[in-house]
């Protein structure tokens, strides 16, 4: 499926549907450091998710923190990016990630506001692939640990990944600097929420998407996003994101749990001036 992305400013959406802990409600700047004490990191209050991949009947462990905030759980849309890059490894050629991730070479991903990591470490198990997972700083330690909790795994399958801080937005462009720009993939799952978030994530896709033509034979970088639609307000984003990218839908999961949008995944491009590209390696 490769069609436009609908406006859909209409669509009702219930806000009782929203899942976002406590802390949502106050913005999301960083927890308070001291929240985040050894003690609080090893705590009870810590979830462990088992997800098993069947395409390489392996299995990623995942730490959880709900009790301190968003940015330490697992979103539903980071499942469903989950799912894809299994099915593309068994049936690559039918999968909508087909032409994001298809480069014969071993692929280079960032991730970013990775959360809990379950996406990057995943990509980098199933495909192989040399990943970086960024999240705000103060949502590292818990990144650092669920990647050095699969490390084994990731480097069995011919994967790596490295955790790094990339702050969205205008002032904090050094971020990317420091990671680099030599990326083939950009994941993302459930990134588009708040709304003071929108310009800042898009400055932050502009410096990558945006920064000039690819070298020749190498191919443009894309961003796959999974999301999963809680406001009307959401529409803002990809509104001004199609002024910047192009931005295609390639999967659309049904709904479930009787809400009435299901996850819908994304594939944006720097916009095209000229429709000629090449998959060869660099
Ligand atoms: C709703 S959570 C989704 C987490 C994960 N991608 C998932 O799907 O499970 C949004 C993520 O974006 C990160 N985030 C929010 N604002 C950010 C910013 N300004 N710069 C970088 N990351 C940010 C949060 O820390 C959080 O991990």
């Amino acid at each position: 499926m490769a069609t436009q992305e609908n406006d859909e400013d209409d669509m009702e959406i219930n806000p009782a549907k929203m899942l976002f802990p406590a802390d949502e409600t106050h913005g999301n700047g960083p927890l308070p450091m001291a929240m985040l004490t050894q003690d609080t990191l090893t705590s009870s209050s810590s979830e462990t998710e088992q997800h098993y991949m069947p395409s390489i009947e392996s299995t990623l462990v995942i730490r959880q923190l709900p009790s301190q905030g968003l940015s330490f759980k697992l979103w539903p849309a980071a499942t469903t990016l989950v799912t894809l890059l299994d099915q593309f490894c068994s049936h690559p050629s039918n999968s909508p990630l087909a032409s994001s991730l298809s480069n014969g070479c071993q692929l280079n991903i960032l991730e970013l506001g990775s959360g809990t990591g379950l996406v990057g470490m995943a990509a980098a198990a199933i495909l192989g692939a040399k990943v970086t997972v960024t999240d705000l700083p103060h949502v590292l330690t818990n990144l650092q640990f669920n990647v050095d909790a699969n490390a084994g795994l990731i480097s069995l399958r011919g994967g790596s990944v490295h955790v790094a801080p990339l702050r969205w937005g205008e002032a904090e462009a050094n971020d990317v600097a420091v990671v680099g720009r030599e990326f083939d993939v950009i994941l993302a799952s459930d990134v588009v929420y708040h709304d003071h978030l929108f310009d800042p994530l898009l400055v932050t896709l502009r410096l990558f998407l945006n920064s000039g033509e690819p070298e020749p034979k190498k191919k443009k970088m894309n961003f796959v996003m999974a999301h999963l639609r809680r406001w009307k307000k959401d529409s803002v984003f990809f509104k001004k994101a199609k002024k910047l990218f192009d931005v295609e839908t390639i999967h659309a999961d049904l709904p479930c749990n009787g809400a009435r949008v299901g996850v819908v995944v994304y594939r944006m491009t720097g916009k095209a001036k000229s429709s000629k590209s090449s998959s060869q390696c660099s």
